[in-house]
């Protein structure tokens, strides 16, 4: 039986706060927590409704708290808190102050450990909605968490921050790849084409709902994303391992490109999801559930794309500064290493490799290229010229570095780090 939406608005803003808590106290990423059924009692819209609420408030934690500081004589417990800040968020979108703060002060008031603070849950929000429009105008972009903006500022340096956060501040467009003709796309979709050739929507509203989704005529892919797989140039008739292949982008680019592709990711799930991706689009790829370093044969080219920090994919995914706190990285950075040499075994002399992370720290990305180049002599870095790669973009090793403040009047892009890797 479909779910009727709750007309109140109660319950995708609990759904909210449940979204909310799960990321900021238990340091879950939210399609953890949604796949773990965490939006499964909602309606489809209020579900979208959660989602927005949740990516809304993550993605302005510090502009919200900055907000509420003043106002705030001690800090509540973070279920309070977490109410509070979603309040703040709806009102600064412009929500109705009665209806928000009833919403909140009924949440509150619901559960035993925070019915205590309705009154101060009332007051306080009552007292912000007094004047969010000018102190929500008035207040810096939000800035993001120290164990993040402490090694951004160490690589890109204070005001080079400042644009990226600016940048993270705002929902960003959805980028599509097409499987074939980019301008007749963008046509029919209301799209730009943006100089690397991905195509553009401002304003995209439902995926699935977009003219040629079930014809698998293009899939979502940020533009620079798009950009590792285009180093290869043409693919056509080569043999190409993808081999941390889920959900997929780079092997259908791949696929689309005529070449023979073998997609190795370890997770079954994400591997579903490549499948389903596959057969969407028509196309077609030999793909293996398998760790990474248990894959053995021979490839004329290599993509990996390595697990990493995911610190460029922010701007879509504002839960990750906020569920993480950095204790992986060095764990990452040893990983990256050692499955970078073991995918050189399995180049073909003569080969090329692309590396690629869409991490913002170069430790996950320039820095593992200079290192491998000193461990294996018999290695060089290829600098092939790419429509719309902008030679400033271009790092000292002979890698492509992308920033989320690149194009930033356009919207941005992922961060992201790639090179192409010659052997022998
Ligand atoms: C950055 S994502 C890949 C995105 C993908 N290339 C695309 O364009 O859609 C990294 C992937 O590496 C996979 N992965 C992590 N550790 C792995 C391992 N040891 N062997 C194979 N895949 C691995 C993860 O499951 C994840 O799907």
């Amino acid at each position: 039986m479909a779910r009727r939406s709750d007309t109140a608005g109660l319950a995708p803003r609990k759904a909210t706060l449940a979204l909310l808590h799960g990321v900021i106290f238990d340091g879950q990423l939210m399609p953890e927590l949604i796949a773990a059924g965490a939006l499964a009692d909602l309606a489809p819209e209020d579900r979208a409704r959660a989602q927005r609420l949740t990516l809304d408030v993550l993605r302005n934690l510090d502009r919200i708290d900055r907000l509420l500081k003043p106002r705030l004589q001690k800090i509540p417990p973070l279920a309070v808190r977490n109410a509070l800040r979603l309040g703040v968020m709806e009102l600064a979108d412009g929500g109705s102050a009665h209806g928000v703060v009833n919403a909140m002060v009924e949440l509150v008031s619901a559960r035993k450990r925070t019915s205590a603070y309705k009154g101060l849950t009332n007051a306080i929000l009552r007292r912000v909605a007094e004047s969010i429009a000018d102190d929500w105008a008035k207040q810096a972009d939000p800035k993001l968490p120290n164990w993040l903006r402490q090694p951004m500022v160490a690589a890109w340096g204070r005001a080079d921050v400042a644009k990226i956060e600016s940048v993270q501040a705002q929902t960003p467009p959805l980028d599509l790849t097409p499987k074939q003709d980019t301008a007749e796309l963008a046509q029919s979709l209301g799209g730009i084409v943006l100089p690397t050739g991905s195509v553009r929507l401002a304003d995209a509203g439902q995926v699935t709902a977009l003219a040629g989704y079930d014809d698998g005529t293009w899939w979502v892919q940020d533009a620079a994303a798009a950009l590792p797989v285009r180093l290869l140039g043409d693919v056509a008739g080569l043999s190409v391992l993808d081999l941390c292949a889920a959900p997929g982008g780079k092997t259908l680019q791949l696929a689309a490109g005529g070449a023979t592709v073998t997609a190795v990711d370890v997770s079954e799930t994400r591997a579903v999801r490549l499948r389903e991706n596959l057969a969407r689009t028509q196309l077609r790829a030999d793909v293996q559930v398998s760790d990474a370093f248990l894959v053995s044969g021979q490839w004329d080219a290599i993509v990996l794309d390595a697990p990493c920090s995911a610190t460029g994919t922010m701007r879509r995914h504002p839960d990750l500064p906020w569920a993480k706190d950095g204790s992986e990285f060095g764990v990452l950075i040893d990983q990256q290493a050692r499955m970078l040499d073991h995918a050189l075994t399995l180049l073909k002399p003569g080969g090329r490799l692309v590396f690629c992370t869409c991490s913002l720290l170069p430790d996950e990305g320039e820095v593992q290229v200079e290192e491998a180049l000193e461990r294996h002599p018999d290695l060089r870095v290829d600098t092939p010229e790419i429509p719309g790669v902008d030679p400033a973009w271009r790092t000292s090793e002979g890698g492509i570095r992308l920033r989320p403040d690149y194009w930033s009047d356009q919207g941005g892009m992922d961060g992201f780090y790639m090179a192409v890797i010659h052997k022998g």
